[in-house]
């Protein structure tokens, strides 16, 4: 068999919970009367953007996109595809993009200016996590969670190789031979 990956916890549960917490409050102060359209990228937003919802008391609307930027277990391809598109109207929307992870920046880049395009009424980023050393592009992050070391992180919605994202917590993968 090929390497096996050591998995290392770098974020809890009960980190994650206190930071979506966190966020689902700021997002509250600025969003509550903007009835807001929450645009989530798939897959890896799933979990966040499901646990980050359900901290959000006031009207607002979920919407998802799939895009993929990954070509294999750990690199980039350098380019964006899109999987799903959008299919509801964003122009005079309040935009919230929903992302797990921030790493070259090329995919929130990439959504962000195709959004822009389309006259919303507001467009920001909320990212669960950050990964400032990888980054190609500059990507402005408006309400952020974590900011990781440049290691390959799993779970909680994120995955090595697709797996991995049922993980409750974030860990960092070590590869061992
Ligand atoms: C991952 C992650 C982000 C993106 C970040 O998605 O979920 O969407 O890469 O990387 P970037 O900043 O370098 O673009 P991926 O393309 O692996 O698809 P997935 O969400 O389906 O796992």
């Amino acid at each position: 068999m090929g390497s096996q990956p050591e998995l290392r916890i770098l974020f809890s549960q009960e980190e994650i919970e206190t930071a979506v917490k966190r966020l689902a409050a700021e997002i509250k102060g600025d969003y509550q009367d903007k009835y807001p359209l929450l645009l989530g990228i798939l897959k890896g937003s799933f979990m966040f953007m499901a646990d980050l919802i359900r901290q959000l008391d006031f009207p607002l609307e979920v919407e998802f996109v799939r895009l993929s930027s990954y070509g294999g277990k750990k690199e980039s391809l350098g380019r964006v595809k899109v999987v799903q598109g959008l299919h509801t109207e964003v122009e005079d929307r309040n935009v919230l993009v929903i992302e797990d992870i921030v790493d070259t920046g090329l995919t929130t880049s990439f959504l962000l200016d195709y959004l822009g395009k389309k006259k919303p009424a507001s467009l920001k980023l909320c990212a669960l996590t950050d990964k400032p050393s990888r980054r190609q592009v500059p990507v402005n992050i408006d309400y952020l969670g974590f900011t990781v070391p440049n290691k390959f992180i799993v779970g909680y919605g994120i995955d090595w190789d697709e797996k991995f994202r049922h993980l409750p917590h974030i860990c960092f993968v070590e590869i061992e031979d």
